[in-house]
Parts: structure tokens; sequence; C-alpha cells
């Protein structure tokens, strides 16, 4: 397990994922019976980009450190706000951070995280807070150890590889089918990179072929996607979004390919409900 994700932090694949998760998790709020996150990989939370780390790859410049302007209607805000209250623009929350400042006492977020030292990271930020847990084991495992969840019927599961062995990508397509079994009022949201598009599309057709009902794909690409050796873009599958996400999404995406001079913003329903 060589990745750390300290190097990417904050980068344009982190800023589109964050701000279409906190969209899905606004959607949560608007009942009062509680839901669960399962974030199964987690990543250590919150990120200094003033780190060595952070500094070397200098990935967040061209994503966050482009949009702290942003005018108060943009379609960002709502994710802005969380990552200044989580200590923008130095500190840069990841998902599970994002996540547990959305929650309610009656909420609950439980994070997997396989690398011992960014497991302590994470165990260490969410100390004292109960509807919080933090385990140190594989995400593909735990899917079958955790779902379904004991504390509520509705949930997101997250799905954030690092896509740094081969096979993820059938991985993935085998982790829908278990969540589905196990969860399967449950809304997932897969992140994807996009080096080149023969992968994405195998992916893309999988889903198609496992008959889920209701998937949106949005898709951010920086460059077109002919370098498989380059992040040329990136990729959020959603099985079951909420209504009116599809349109959330659009407005986040076109405002990104803007702030950030991206190539193109996609946002197109894979199957339909
Ligand atoms: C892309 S980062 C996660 C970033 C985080 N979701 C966020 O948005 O802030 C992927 C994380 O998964 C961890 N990881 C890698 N393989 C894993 C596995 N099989 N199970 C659980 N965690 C894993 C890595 O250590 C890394 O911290």
């Amino acid at each position: 397990m060589n990745y750390r994700h300290i190097y990417h932090a904050g980068n344009f694949a982190d800023c589109m994922k964050h701000t279409l998760l906190v969209s899905l998790l606004q959607h949560f709020l608007r009942k009062d019976s509680p839901f669960v996150v399962l974030d199964t990989h987690a990543g250590i939370g919150r990120y200094d980009l003033e780190s060595p780390e952070a500094e070397k790859t200098g990935e967040y410049h061209d994503g966050i450190g482009k949009l702290w302007a942003e005018a108060p209607d943009s379609p960002l805000t709502p994710w802005l706000e969380l990552v200044r209250k989580a200590g923008g623009p130095r500190f840069y929350p990841g998902s599970p951070l994002l996540a547990s400042l959305m929650l309610r006492p009656q909420d609950q977020l439980i994070c997997c995280e396989k690398h011992p030292v960014d497991k302590r990271a994470l165990y260490r930020l969410f100390a004292g807070q109960p509807n919080i847990s933090v385990h140190e084991r594989d995400a593909y495992e735990s899917l079958r150890a955790l779902l379904p969840p004991k504390t509520a019927r509705r949930g997101l599961v997250l799905i954030d590889p690092p896509f740094e062995e081969p096979g993820e990508f059938d991985r993935l397509a085998q982790a829908l089918q278990t969540i589905h079994t196990r969860f399967a009022a449950g809304m997932i949201a897969v992140w994807y990179p996009i080096k080149h598009r023969t992968p994405v599309r195998q992916f893309h057709t999988n889903v198609e072929q496992a008959g889920y009902r209701n998937v949106l794909v949005a898709e951010l690409l920086m460059r077109p996607p002919h370098n498989p050796d380059a992040l040329n873009g990136a990729g959020l599958l959603v099985i079951k979004p909420p209504y009116g996400f599809a349109e959330q999404a659009k407005a986040q995406l076109n405002r990104l390919k803007t702030a950030l001079g991206a190539f193109e913003a996609i946002v197109s329903e894979l199957v339909p409900e």
C-alpha cells in the first residue's frame, strides 16, 4: 500500500468528488429519520496543504486553490462552507470529515481505512464522537461485515479506492453486487479515475448489465482522455441518486469546468429508474 492521499488532497478530482458528496448527503437531511454513511476508503480525514507532501506535487493549486474567491451564490458554496469550517484554506477536509460535519445526533458515520498509520490519524481526528467509528480493515471485506447497517434504513456507501492495484474496476463491480444484495435501499457513490476511456466504458457496461436501476454518471475531464498514464479526468457513478441531484451535479461540474479551466463536464443517466 504505497498510496498516500496527502499528495493529491484538494486536487480537481477531490473537489469534484467532495462537492457532489455534500449534495448527496444534503438529501438525507430533509427527513428526521437517521442515516448511515459507510466510507470504505476513508483516508486521514484532514489534510495539511502546507505539508511537504502536499507542496511536493502542488496538485491542490489547480483544485481548491482556485476556488477561494467563489461568489456566495456559487453552486459550490455548501461544500466550500464546510471546507472553511474544517480549517480551509490551510486544512482540507476529506470525505469522512465532510460527512462528520453533516451528521445529526441520530446519524452514524462508519469509516474503513486499511493503512495502519492513516487509520490511527483518522481515529484521533474523531476521538470522542460517539456516532463515528473507525475501522482498520479492508474496504471490500467490510461490506459483508458492516452491511446492512444496524442503526438506520437509509444511507450512503462511498467507495473511493486508490486504483493502485490492477483489477480495481472488477473489484468495484463485485462490491456493487454485494452492497445491492445486503443493502438494496442504499445509495452508492463510486469514484473512478479517467485515464483513457476503455476501462471506464467496460465498467459502465458491467453496471448496465448487472440490472441496477437509476444510475447516474458525473465526470469532469481536465483534458481529452488520451494519455493512459495521466489522470485526465475523474468520475462519480451514483446508484439511486436523490431526486434533483442530476441538476445540482450539472451546475456544480459546469462551475468547476469554468473555474478550473477543465475540458469537459458530463452528467448523464447511465440507467433510468
Ligand atoms: C483516494 S484515498 C481516500 C480519500 C478519501 N475518501 C477522501 O475523499 O478524502 C484512498 C484511501 O484508501 C486506503 N486504502 C487502500 N486500499 C484499501 C482497502 N483495500 N481497504 C480500505 N482502505 C484502503 C488508502 O490508504 C487511502 O487512504
